[in-house]
C-alpha cells in the first residue's frame, strides 16, 4: 500500500473498540492510539492533585502538561478511572489540549488506527474509514462483568450496567464533541458478534472502502 491509511474507531464504553482497534492495527501494520487513555491520565492526575474534576481551567492546565510517563499505569484501566476521564472530557480546554497530539499521531507516514469517541467527527474527519462500534448496554455490561470475574472480582452486573448507562449519557449528552457516529461512519453492532466475527466484519468494510477509493 503506497498511501497512508487512517482508521477511526468510535463508540460507547465497553463496545469492543480497543480490542477491535488493536487487531486492525496488527492486521494493517499501523500504529495504534487508544485516545481514552489520554483522558484517563488527566482524570487520574487531577484526582491525585486534589484538583476539582469539574473545573475546566484547572483540568485544562493538567491536560497541557500531560506526558507519556503519566499513561502507563494499570490503575488507568478501571471503572473509577473511566468515570473520572468522562468528567474531565466534557471541558473544551481539556479536549483542545489533546487535539494536536492526536492529529499528529494520525498524520504519521503509514497512517494509524485511533479509537475513542470523537475520532471520526472531530479529530480525523478525513479518515479513510470510520467505524462506529456499538452493542446494547446489557451486552456491554455483561462483557465488563465477565472481564472482572476473570480477574477474580465478584460479578456485579447490575452496578456495572448502571455505570455503563451513566457514562453513555454523559458522553453523548455533552456539548463539545459528544459521542455520536460521523455521517459517513459504518455502524458495527457487535451485540451478537464474538471478537473474531467483529474483526472479520470490520476488515470487510475497510477492504471494500479501500477498493472503492482506488
Ligand atoms: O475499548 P472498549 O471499552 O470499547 O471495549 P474493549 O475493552 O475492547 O472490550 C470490552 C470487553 O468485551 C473485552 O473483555 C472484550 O474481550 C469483550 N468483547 C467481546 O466479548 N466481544 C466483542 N465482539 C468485542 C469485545
Ligand atoms: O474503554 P472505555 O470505552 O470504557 O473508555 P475509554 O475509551 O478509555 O474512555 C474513557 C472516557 O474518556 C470516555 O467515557 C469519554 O468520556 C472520554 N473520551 C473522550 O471523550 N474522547 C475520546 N476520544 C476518548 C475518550
Amino acid at each position: 500500500r503506497a498511501k497512508s491509511l487512517v482508521i477511526a474507531i468510535d463508540g460507547p464504553a465497553a463496545a469492543g473498540k480497543g480490542t477491535l482497534a488493536k487487531r486492525l492495527s496488527e492486521h494493517y501494520h499501523l500504529p495504534y492510539l487508544d485516545t481514552g487513555l489520554l483522558y484517563r491520565g488527566i482524570g487520574k492526575l487531577a484526582f491525585e492533585r486534589g484538583v476539582d474534576l469539574d473545573d475546566p481551567v484547572a483540568t485544562g492546565e493538567i491536560a497541557r502538561g500531560l506526558e507519556p510517563a503519566h499513561l502507563d499505569e494499570p490503575p488507568l484501566r478501571g471503572h473509577e478511572a473511566g468515570e473520572r476521564a468522562s468528567r474531565v472530557a466534557v471541558h473544551p480546554p481539556v479536549r483542545q489540549a489533546l487535539e494536536d497530539f492526536q492529529r499528529a499521531f494520525a498524520a504519521g507516514p503509514k497512517g494509524a488506527v485511533l479509537d475513542g469517541r470523537d475520532i471520526g467527527t472531530v479529530i480525523c474527519p478525513g479518515a479513510d474509514v470510520k467505524i462506529f462500534v456499538t452493542a446494547s448496554a446489557e451486552v456491554r455490561a455483561r462483557r465488563r462483568t465477565d472481564e472482572l470475574a476473570a480477574k477474580g472480582r465478584p460479578p456485579e452486573y447490575e452496578r456495572i450496567l448502571a455505570e455503563v448507562k451513566e457514562r453513555d449519557a454523559r458522553d453523548a449528552g455533552r456539548a463539545t464533541a459528544p459521542l455520536k457516529p460521523a455521517a459517513d461512519a459504518h455502524l458495527l453492532d457487535t451485540s451478537e458478534m464474538d471478537i473474531e466475527t467483529a474483526f472479520q466484519t470490520a476488515c470487510g468494510l475497510i477492504d471494500r472502502s479501500l477498493n472503492r477509493a482506488e
